[in-house]
């Protein structure tokens, strides 16, 4: 105890049993866990280390953030010299110049004409100011009436007030009331014939019409903007049927509505291109991102607007006055910048993004090679991302959560969620890491 060593020292404290109580988790069974508990105390490359020195195989790329690999040095060294350097400018009236350079190189992934981006903090913030930017430009154009808000079943959209209202998983909504109202839910895309669909599914373009449905209903008059992941992600990797997302813009277009990809998983090359935009061929009017833009490294999100967003909501406010009321403390925070720019070099040095589409075939067919275990009633992929539902056990979810504790302790860490075991390796696998993935899922779920 006491170790001058941190990362011993870290390890001992873990084993600690008397300092478990104060920190309440996210997301976690906090009384469980603190029973028995699931550290890491150290990462590098592919892998995390238990306190006990364990290796465990990060196939979730920790929360679908470290697309580069986990510890890299250029992104350590970029964030400790900013920190040296400067460390925190108010970013209302104020800013640095690596904001502006971040956002640039920003623009240069997302589709043309989506090049204003706005910095936050976390993919829940995004979610939440692009609401505004839709609610906001409407009101300019002289359309303040538009103030409904579509998504859609089974979406995660983080949990502030405005995502957790147009989120579709019911455990995040149910505790906490209402929500915003004027929030409607087109139908999920899980359909049965569509099960170990590898890719976009074939069936489900035709569930794009429930817009259709609300428009007519409410008013598509009175519509804000329909938000949608390109591919549902935390409930469990759901990809867009063929069609779907097109049908999706077309009925937008049709009725003025703004179309918006949350794109905090999907983007950075999760779908095999620079977003799930691209991937699938149609492009929204606005895009949320976070986790991957800084490797994970420092807390980030951001908004990529239209610019036609951008100049109509600025060109409406006054002359020498604040156009759009909203920013976080920490938007654009110069620790944060310095990740990102570091995060952009690797993107085009290592061509991280064109390397993932590269590894998809391989990692994809090593995941549906697991179809034929009994335990297994789905498996859905696209890009380097992948679910494998496994059946349900008395209590729904208790199976799910089950498999990822003992796959913990067998060397692999995962997400899951619900009884959906999610897979998103980082980019930077090589195929024996798949293989190590794919045979570990193998011995721990046939013996589940
Ligand atoms: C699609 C989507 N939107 C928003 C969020 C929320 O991001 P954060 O946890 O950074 O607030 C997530 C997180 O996983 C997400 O997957």
């Amino acid at each position: 105890m006491g170790h001058t060593d941190p990362l011993i020292a870290a390890a001992d404290h873990a084993l600690l049993p008397g300092s478990r109580e104060h920190f309440w988790m996210p997301f976690s069974p906090n009384k469980e866990f603190k029973r028995e508990p699931r550290l890491f105390v150290r990462a590098q490359g592919m892998y995390c280390y238990t306190p006990e020195g364990r290796e465990v195989i990060d196939a979730s790329s920790g929360l679908f953030c470290v697309a580069a690999g986990h510890c890299r040095p250029e992104i350590a060294r970029a964030v400790y010299e900013q920190m040296s350097t400067l460390d925190f400018v108010a970013p209302f009236l104020r800013a640095h110049p690596r904001s502006f350079e971040l956002a640039e190189r920003v623009a240069q992934y997302t589709p043309a004409g989506l090049n204003r981006v706005f910095f936050v903090n976390s993919g829940s913030e995004a979610v939440d100011t692009a609401m505004k930017m839709a609610l906001m430009v409407h009101r300019v154009r002289g359309q303040p009436q538009r103030q409904l808000f579509i998504s859609r079943e089974r979406a995660y959209h983080g949990v502030n007030m405005g995502g957790v209202s147009l989120a579709g998983m019911a455990n995040n909504r149910r505790a906490f009331g209402t929500g915003l109202a004027g929030v409607y839910h087109m139908r999920h895309t899980a359909l049965p014939e569509n099960r170990f669909a590898k890719g976009q599914p074939e069936h489900g373009a035709e569930l794009a019409d429930d817009l259709q449905r609300f428009c007519q209903l409410y008013g598509g008059e009175n519509i804000a903007a329909v938000f949608v992941e390109p591919t549902a992600g935390s409930f469990g990797c759901l990809p867009p049927p063929r069609g779907y997302l097109d049908r999706l813009r077309a009925i937008c277009d049709a009725h003025g509505i703004l179309l918006v990809f949350d794109e905090v998983i999907t983007g950075w090359g999760r779908m095999g291109a620079n977003f799930g935009a691209q991937a699938f061929g149609v492009t929204p009017d606005i895009m949320t991102m976070a986790k991957a833009i800084t490797n994970g490294a420092q807390p980030m999100g951001a908004v990529a607007a239209r610019q036609s967003v951008y100049d109509a909501i600025t060109e409406a406010g006054p002359a020498t006055g604040v156009e759009f009321f909203h920013g976080y403390t920490y938007s654009a925070h110069p620790a944060a910048c310095a990740a990102g720019l570091a995060m952009m070099d690797i993107f085009r040095d290592e061509r991280l993004i064109e390397r993932a589409a590269a590894m998809t075939p391989y990692f994809l067919d090593a995941i549906f090679s697991l179809r034929d275990l009994p335990v297994i009633t789905d498996i859905r992929g696209v890009g380097m991302m992948a679910a494998i539902d496994v059946a349900p056990d008395a209590v729904p979810g208790a199976r799910g959560h089950e498999a990822q504790k003992r796959l913990y302790d067998a060397g692999l860490n995962l997400k899951s969620t619900g009884d959906a075991l999610i897979i998103a390796p980082p980019f930077v696998a090589e195929r024996h890491h798949i293989d190590e993935i794919a045979g570990k899922l193998r011995t721990v779920l046939a013996g589940l």
